[in-house]
């Protein structure tokens, strides 16, 4: 049996940073959240006992990687566990923002329903359809996966390396530009890195169809929100779906937030119980691991 004194901060809600730095001190393994930034600060308050980091999350931007690979400190991830629940609330979110739910639900709220009309919230559907995805991971397949029997004509795809496992949804390698051209979705599920911050820029909005339609389930700042804001407001591009903005949480006076045609969520990708729950036992065994100095269940090679 392993035994190790736990300081937890008992709550859903993120610790407050003096309390992190307060508490971190000493520790030999942090277990940490997303919104937890892991820089120098920390690592220094916690001192040269820490040997393990241990992330509930698979996205690890919010930690100073250069850093912590420095001191030689072993880092835990929850990669595949939560691949299905957010490739699942993609889709979902995909179809509320093209088929505009959120709009009908609060027609009908606020009497807006007068009667059946031919043109009345009309949107876009996937049926012969080209659906780009920057990034065909773990979460970008399991995305294509589920999108493909919806009868989508063109899977394409952009990233670093072609896949060999893309073939399973005919998938095709294409140069961003032309993903972002010819696609009519558009969903990024990369990972959030020098190179892709700031990616859906002006010029990126700018190549895609006035029709196309943007989904967003990575990070926020993978997208330029000013840029965004004009694309959707001018009718440069038709409407965006977003879970993860800059910042989080996204301000209610933010300018996306006046829009119709943009549907925002609260970071909710991973958010099904049995997920989290997976989720939570995985980070606790893997910083278990970290402490023990033994195998983590996930480790991340950096
Ligand atoms: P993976 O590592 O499996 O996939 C990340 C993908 O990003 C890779 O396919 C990689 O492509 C791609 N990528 C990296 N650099 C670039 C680039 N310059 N241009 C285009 N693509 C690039 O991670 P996951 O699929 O498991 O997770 C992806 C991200 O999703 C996480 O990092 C996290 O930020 C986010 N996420 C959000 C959630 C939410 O709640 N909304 C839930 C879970 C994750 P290549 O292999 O070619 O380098
Ligand atoms: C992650 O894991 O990176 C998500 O953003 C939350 O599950």
């Amino acid at each position: 049996m392993y035994r190790c004194k736990v300081s937890l901060w008992d709550s859903d809600e993120p610790v407050p940073r003096a309390e992190l730095l307060k508490g971190v001190a000493g520790a030999h393994g942090l277990l940490c959240l997303l919104s937890d930034k892991i820089d120098t600060e920390v690592l220094d308050a916690a001192g040269p006992n820490l040997k393990v980091i241990s992330t509930l999350s698979v996205g690890f931007d919010h930690m100073a990687m250069d850093e912590i690979k420095k001191r030689g400190v072993r880092v835990g991830y929850t990669p595949d566990v939560l691949t299905d629940a957010t490739a699942e609330l993609t889709v979902a979110l995909l179809l509320a923002t093209a088929r505009r739910l959120p709009e009908g639900v609060v027609e009908v709220k606020n009497g807006g329903w007068s009667t059946w009309k031919p043109l009345w919230l009309c949107g876009y559907g996937l049926s012969g359809s080209t659906v780009g995805v920057i990034g065909l991971g773990r979460i970008g397949m399991a995305i294509a996966r589920r999108l493909k029997p919806f009868g989508v004509k063109r899977l394409l795809y952009s990233g670093r390396t072609a896949k060999s496992y893309a073939a399973e949804v005919e998938g095709e390698y294409v140069p961003l530009d032309t993903l972002v051209s010819e696609s009519d979705f558009v969903v990024v599920s990369c990972a959030l890195t020098p190179e892709t911050q700031g990616l859906c820029n002006k010029d990126f909005f700018c190549k895609m169809k006035n029709t196309a339609v943007f989904i967003n389930t990575s990070r926020g700042a993978v997208v330029n929100q000013e840029d965004l804001y004009q694309a959707l407001s001018s009718g440069q591009i038709a409407c965006a779906g977003l879970d993860v903005t800059t910042p989080e949480p996204l301000p209610t006076d933010h300018p996306l937030l006046t829009l119709k045609n943009c549907v925002v969520l609260p970071h909710i990708g991973s958010a099904t119980y049995s997920t989290r729950g997976v989720m939570a036992e995985l980070s606790a065994n893997n910083l278990l691991g970290g402490l023990q100095g033994t195998d983590m269940p996930s480790e991340l090679k950096f």
